[in-house]
């Protein structure tokens, strides 16, 4: 799948709003990617998919993800609020012909993280938090960040993140936790 089909996909399957914010998505994503030496194609294409899932019911993502149990990664245990990216990377890889499995992560991957995320990953979940159209307090500082240093901006992302999840009385994704628990001993071993 190119990026031409990737977008009259996800245009037919989302909202005018999510839509935009997808759009949004992809540049934040290419800008990124050029930043950081990350293949600007690849990011691209798992910018414009990341959400594709995002409209489908919470049945049809359960159903989904049954029936793939080898790509669900725990799916049906983890919060349901990331289950479209999991569901997401389950059609590209068995209905829309994505066979990169650089692609397939960043997208299984883009509300969570995960431990030992690839460039690619780290991209496209900065990208999805930093889009144009986002407005939450301390985007501006994390967009600056996120072109200064990728790996610090991802902490500071998965701080807000899980702070606020768990400011919220809901379950933190245990892959979150990882995520960050990961980027932060890599760092503490380079000093
Ligand atoms: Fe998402
Ligand atoms: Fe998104």
């Amino acid at each position: 799948m190119n990026q031409k089909q990737a977008k009259e996909l996800v245009r037919s399957r989302l909202s005018d709003k999510r839509y935009e914010h997808t759009l949004n998505v992809k540049k934040m994503a290419v800008r990124l990617a050029k930043r950081y030496g990350v293949d600007e194609d690849k990011a691209a294409l798992a910018a414009l998919l990341h959400d594709s899932a995002k409209e489908i019911s919470k049945d049809e993502m359960r159903e989904l993800m049954r029936q793939y149990p080898q790509y669900a990664e725990g799916g049906e245990e983890r919060p349901a609020s990331v289950w479209h990216g999991i569901c997401a990377a389950i059609l590209a890889r068995t209905q829309w012909g994505v066979e990169d499995e650089a692609i397939l992560s960043a997208i299984a991957c883009h509300t969570a993280g995960r431990a030992g995320m690839s460039k690619l990953d780290k991209v496209v979940y900065l990208a999805d938090m930093t889009s144009k159209e986002r407005d939450w307090p301390g985007v501006g500082k994390l967009r600056k960040l996120e072109m200064k240093d990728l790996d610090a901006a991802m902490l500071a992302a998965l701080k807000q993140t899980n702070d606020f999840v768990l400011s919220q009385g809901k379950p933190l994704d245990p892959q979150s936790a990882a995520a960050y628990e990961d980027i932060l001993a890599h760092q503490k071993k380079e000093c």
